[in-house]
């Protein structure tokens, strides 16, 4: 464990403001106080009556839980389905095809508006596709694809032929998705000509291209959405158009029926090590959770709601709160391609406008970035159709939290602050919109069904007004099943802190009444915009330019976007290296030209200081604690565990002279 474990809520415990639902909110909720109890009094059969409630078998199951190879548990193993089939053709079939499952909405003014009943055809006919490129079940594919409604239709092809999906966010760059093609040994790739952002078309097949002549894939197609209509180079006989295949196959399919246990999707996230993890989840317990959470934490009526998530499906919120969740419970909901200042800073208010939005669920680093914008932007939209709120990625600051309510939800929405992760696969802690008097900053409570606790370093649950690290007690069915071809490191990086109990790798506390509040990742971890980020893998990036002999990379607490990635580096002297600028500004932009291309712009370090030392233990572990310090202009803290105690006024020194 790292010397991380910092609080990064300076208000905490003193929080007394509080916002109870409204009766007429409570009076209409899908879910009661008493669900809480229902669900403690008979944990496994509350998940299965979900289970049968929330999705349609083919085959029903009969075990709920199998935990005879704990960690590895299975939900519903006995039981078959389809996931594709669970989204869509259930609801056409249930007289629901009209209902429109996917309000478009490109960056450039385009729209689009999808209904059930032609999501159906489409998702019928790019699984047929994939079928006739040779795309059979349990093979993987890649899919790396801009806010476009075929990137949805793809994850759901994927499913319905039972090929697990691997999703690589378009702003990844080649290296990093020519590594994560090679880990799960992807069959085919799916990917755009290019997409949409900030203006401008910006192309995504190049990273493809690039990624495959690397080398070392098993990739026999790429399939290309053509949506910006940009020059792309073509290899023929492995690239193929999806206009000239997708719309011409049949709209016949008869769904793969898998086991609940098959593998629905793998996705890559950063963890302690440089290499990332391919986090992958299975189909039953996924889609009863991830149903569940959505219907109940933002209390959805698919009749009558208009659902928004702003995240990506290059990131779990958007594999579990665009895709699966939504459309498995027959919502109809907004997707929006492009970023929330094109061609103007009010555009997504334009948006919640335009459609009539009810539920919002985004993240803090973008209310933040509202804030900063000035609350004159979302004063000039219509907002009085949303009716609940969401929050998801990181800590939200109290004072963004009132914001949040106050300007967008007109000091009456409900907000509910959902703790989850990509191993998780749905929301684990979140208030509950009409049940819990909600606390600004806190996610409050596990949902009910859901055991968490905190613990302290001896694995003892620790009292109200204290902290520790936020453990899962008890397994829940949208729990990761693994990493990919890596058993090894499932059980020691989740499994092995308190035996027997998942280590979520964030610390938390308790507040007198029992909250619990979130307080950051105790790992190498960094959380930077709501996406995660490894330092070591940030590390390694820099460390692998022939200028850098060492580098150390902390996450400074920064006020948009939660952390900033901060670098020191220490570069390499002698003969080896001749063509080094003077100009120390020029290293700095080619270092972090440098990480984007190695992992994405999302690393990118904010600022890379270079110095001559590093601040060390007598073990040579980097102590970034200290570190810290120095990217937050702080008081340097405590260095008597360093070997050398001259380093920290060395550093220092050193960056004053710059
Ligand atoms: C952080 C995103 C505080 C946390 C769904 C977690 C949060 C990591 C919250 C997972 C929240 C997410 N309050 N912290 N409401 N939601 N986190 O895998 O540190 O991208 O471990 O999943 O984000 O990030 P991931």
């Amino acid at each position: 464990m790292s010397d991380a474990t910092e609080p990064t809520l300076e208000n905490l415990l003193h929080e007394n403001r509080s916002f109870p639902p409204s009766a007429e909110f409570a009076a209409q909720a899908n879910v009661d106080a008493g669900e809480y109890d229902r669900a403690a009094a008979d944990r496994l059969g509350f998940w299965a009556e979900q289970a049968r409630e929330l999705l349609d078998w083919q085959t029903p199951f009969t075990t709920v839980l199998d935990d005879s190879a704990a960690p590895r548990y299975g939900w519903f193993p006995d039981g078959r389905l389809n996931a594709a089939h669970n989204a869509v053709d259930r609801h056409v079939a249930a007289g629901n095809g009209d209902r429109v499952a996917i309000l478009w909405e490109g960056e450039d003014g385009e729209s689009r508006r999808i209904t059930y009943a032609e999501l159906a055809d489409d998702v019928a006919r790019a699984a047929n596709a994939l079928t006739s490129l040779g795309v059979g079940t349990g093979d993987r594919v890649a899919i790396y694809l801009p806010m476009v409604p075929e990137a949805i239709v793809a994850l759901l092809a994927c499913a319905r032929i039972g090929a697990p999906h691997s999703v690589v966010f378009g702003g990844f760059s080649a290296d990093a998705l020519h590594s994560r093609i090679i880990d799960a040994e992807a069959k085919a790739v799916i990917t755009a000509d290019g997409g949409y952002r900030r203006g401008s078309a910006s192309p995504l097949k190049p990273a493809v291209d690039a990624a495959l002549a690397k080398g070392g894939t098993a990739v026999e197609h790429v399939l290309v959405v053509q949506r910006t209509g940009g020059e792309v180079e073509w290899v023929e006989g492995r690239d193929v158009w999806w206009h000239d295949v997708v719309p011409q196959a049949s709209t016949e399919h008869e769904p793969v029926w898998v086991d609940a246990e098959h593998p629905l999707f793998i996705l890559y996230t950063s963890g302690t090590t440089g290499k990332p993890k391919g986090i992958f989840h299975t189909t039953g317990g996924y889609l009863t959770q991830t149903a569940y959470t959505h219907r109940a934490v933002f209390d959805l009526k698919p009749e009558t709601d208009v659902y928004w998530c702003t995240a990506d499906i290059g990131w779990i919120t958007g594999h579990s709160y665009v895709v699966y969740g939504p459309l498995v419970n027959g919502a109809t909901q907004v997707v929006y391609e492009g970023t929330p200042d094109t061609p103007h800073k009010g555009r997504w208010w334009e948006i919640v406008q335009k459609y009539g939005v009810t539920i919002l669920y985004t993240a803090p680093t973008a209310i933040r970035t509202c804030m900063k914008w000035g609350e004159d932007i979302p004063a000039k939209f219509d907002l009085s159709s949303l009716r609940v709120l969401g929050s998801v990625g990181e800590p939200i600051n109290p004072e963004a939290w009132m914001w949040y309510r106050r300007v967008i939800g007109g000091d009456t929405a409900p907000i509910v602050d959902t703790w989850w992760q990509t191993e998780t696969g749905a929301i684990m802690i979140s208030p509950l919109p009409g049940v819990t008097a909600a606390k600004p900053g806190s996610a409050q409570v596990p949902l009910p069904g859901i055991v968490a606790k905190v613990l302290d370093d001896a694995g003892q649950p620790v009292g109200p007004g204290q902290g520790g690290y936020l453990a899962l007690t008890e397994p829940w069915p949208s729990m990761l099943r693994g990493i990919w071809g890596d058993e090894k490191r499932f059980a020691q990086t989740y499994w092995s802190r308190f035996p027997g109990t998942y280590f979520a790798g964030d610390g938390a506390k308790y507040d007198e009444d029992g909250d619990v509040w979130l307080l950051g990742r105790v790992d190498d971890v960094m959380n930077v915009s709501g996406h995660r980020l490894s330092t070591t893998e940030i590390e390694s990036a820099l460390v692998s330019h022939p200028w850098v002999a060492e580098a150390a990379v902390v996450g400074a607490s920064d006020e948009t976007t939660g952390q900033a990635v901060v670098a020191f580096v220490i570069l390499r002297g002698g003969d080896e290296v001749t063509d080094l600028p003077e100009d120390g500004e020029a290293v700095v932009q080619t270092l972090r030209g440098h990480v984007g291309q190695a992992i994405g712009p999302i690393a990118k370090p904010r600022s890379i200081l270079v110095v001559n030392e590093l601040p060390k233990t007598r073990s040579g572990k980097i102590m970034r604690r200290l570190l810290r310090d120095v990217a937050e202009n702080r008081e340097v803290g405590d260095v008597t565990t360093l070997a050398d105690s001259g380093v920290m006024s060395l550093i220092q020194q050193g960056l004053k002279k710059d």
